[in-house]
């Protein structure tokens, strides 16, 4: 059975309008790298705002979360999957929901009433118990033993700390052959979470504050992966036919089973296919070290390193081999995919050079620098490793382990703070970033947004950041939180203060230090999660200090003259600034 098509075909005939999945990067949410739910790109229509297809929706939803990523190499994980979801947008509510799942689980998908278990709300101080849910799966015919009832950590949805949200009902399928308990224990793992129905009536702000929304909405998620490995009877996703082809394409290459090389193999598999979704996205994502691009280079680097370890020939076509079988999956579903084939392709080509390059430079490195005898490798060599041969800590940890050694780690960190404190004294009135790859005008346009966001923290307040920045040779883009559109004095007041700092001649530096240090050090960063644990701070005299992979100026006078060119929404409390260097 095609589960996906099941559930569009059976949501569609009960009037639902199937909209198409979004692009993983989302179009108008500078907040988030990718899309994490299927509901993300809907906020919007949940908010109240008229949706054009109407107020019944379904789709398929391709989405990433990166907050498992070292938990990927298990048996249900991943980092790109698909969510299967139906929406009410102020049209039905509980009832219809609950009815609509019930039924879409017990008489299309045939699952039998015994292995199915309920969760809702328990309520707190703030919103009462969910009886009215439970009272509707009761009329089901689910028992009263098969519902329990948990608090606001398991059954109250939000996505992040704000926006719309509301309880939430989850359905639990019984995944074993022991006979199946009168009783539903939650914590029991044969109960395994298949479908999350949210009761999105409320709106919770940034300080916790909850509010009712203009219209009471439905949001439903199913993991595809999930459901499928469930009907299938595995309980191993990797087994399902989602990956058993592709799983077999992998051991034909490798010459080796499955069995007893799963992490590595399910590591290689999960990393290509979110490669070749990012890669393939609208927004022509490339790997480098900032945002998505940062993301996908490291995807990139982490199946070549587990690829290295099946013993894969890492320069010949593997992973091309599994892109590309990947691609005919799902192209009936991505028409993205087999546009942008060619893409996908030299993005994973050209990545893969880049990276094994490093990487055999460094292992030879490595082999000639590293005492074999010894039980730690020593903070120089570690620091040599990474500043001669580019050879990122991580994979020395990992080498190390390897050979049963492990690595003097606080005294790498040391070494980097002496470096830095060189490098700080080196970089006075001297260019250090590596221009590669960025003209002369968009490294100007870099300097430049730090200060736009600096002035902006004067003009504006201090809790303005950087929520998007967009750079081409001809302007810059920036996004910042505030709550209104800004007079004319205050752009004003912008521009004269960043035009100041420049006409100051600041000097540009490049520090470099651990993740840690930098955050203690006040230095202003987004996505933290995402920086490696070596980073690079720019520092803009006493202006601005901000987690930033470059390239930079080296003072400021370069820029010329500084002008805002357009001030507008970007989305709700989001404002876009477009300015040019003239
Ligand atoms: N938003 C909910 C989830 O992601 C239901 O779609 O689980």
């Amino acid at each position: 059975m095609n589960v996906r098509e099941e559930f569009i075909k059976y949501f569609t005939k009960n009037g639902h309008k199937q909209i198409p999945s979004s692009p993983i990067v989302p179009e108008n949410d500078p907040t988030v790298l990718f899309n994490t739910a299927g509901m993300q790109p809907l906020v919007p229509y949940l908010m109240g705002e008229e949706h054009p297809y109407g107020k019944r929706l379904c789709d398929y939803q391709k989405c990433v979360r990166l907050t498992d990523l070292d938990e990927i190499g298990d048996k249900t994980h991943h980092t790109f999957f698909e969510m299967l979801g139906n929406w009410s947008l102020g049209d039905y509510f509980k009832k219809e929901s609950i009815g609509y799942s019930f039924e879409f689980l017990t008489k299309v998908l045939n699952i039998p009433v015994e292995r199915l278990a309920i969760t809702v709300f328990a309520g707190d101080e703030k919103i009462p118990r969910d009886e009215v849910s439970a009272g509707y799966w009761k009329e089901k015919g689910i028992s009263e033993d098969r519902i329990a009832y948990l608090g606001k950590d398991d059954n109250f949805w939000i996505a992040g700390d704000s926006g719309p949200c509301g309880c939430d009902t989850e359905i639990f399928y019984f995944r074993s052959d022991d006979e199946i308990p009168a009783k539903f224990d939650p914590s029991d793992e044969r109960w395994v979470e298949i479908w999350n129905n949210v009761f999105m009536e409320f709106y919770q702000d940034e300080n916790g504050n909850i509010s009712e929304l203009k219209q009471k909405n439905v949001d439903t998620g199913m993991g595809l992966e999930r459901i499928v490995a469930v009907l299938e009877g595995v309980d191993d996703n990797y087994k399902s036919s989602i990956w058993s082809d592709v799983i077999n394409k992998l051991e034909v290459i490798t010459g080796l089973s499955y069995e007893g090389n799963e992490k590595a193999m399910r590591i290689i598999v999960d990393h290509i296919r979110t490669s070749v979704f990012i890669a393939a996205d609208p927004a022509s994502i490339k790997p480098s070290n900032t945002d998505q691009g940062y993301i996908l280079r490291r995807l990139i680097r982490r199946y070549i390193r587990q690829a290295r370890k099946l013993g894969i020939d890492i320069n010949s076509d593997f992973d091309e081999q599994i892109a590309l079988l990947i691609i005919s999956k799902y192209e009936k579903y991505y028409s993205e995919l087999s546009c942008n084939k060619e893409v996908v392709l030299d993005v994973l080509s050209n990545e893969k050079k880049k990276f094994s390059r490093t990487l055999e430079k460094g292992l030879r490195e490595f082999e000639k620098l590293v005492d074999l005898n010894a039980k730690v490798i020593d903070k120089n060599i570690a620091f040599k490793l990474y500043d001669t041969y580019g050879f990122p800590i991580e994979l020395t940890i990992e080498e190390a382990k390897d050979r049963g050694m492990s690595v003097d780690v606080d005294g790498f960190y040391e070494r980097f703070r002496e470096h830095q404190e060189k490098s700080r004294t080196a970089s006075k009135g001297k260019f250090k970033g590596g221009l590669s790859g960025n003209s002369e005008m968009e490294t100007k346009y870099h300097t430049a947004t730090h200060l736009l966001n600096a002035a902006l923290k004067k003009v504006i307040g201090s809790d303005v950041h950087q929520l998007g920045s967009n750079i081409t040779p001809e302007r810059l883009r920036f996004d910042f939180p505030c709550d209104h559109k800004m007079t004319d004095e205050e752009k004003k007041m912008v521009e004269d203060l960043v035009n100041e700092w420049i006409k100051e001649d600041l000097p540009v530096e490049r520090l470099e230090m651990s993740k840690d240090e930098a955050l203690r050090s006040g230095a202003e960063c987004t996505f933290i999660e995402k920086y490696p644990d070596v980073v690079t701070v720019y520092k803009i005299g006493d202006v601005s200090k901000e987690l930033c992979g470059g390239p930079h100026v080296s003072h400021t006078s370069l820029l010329g003259h500084f002008k805002i060119k357009k001030e507008e929404s970007s989305s709700a409390g989001v404002r876009r600034i477009k300015a040019i260097l003239e």
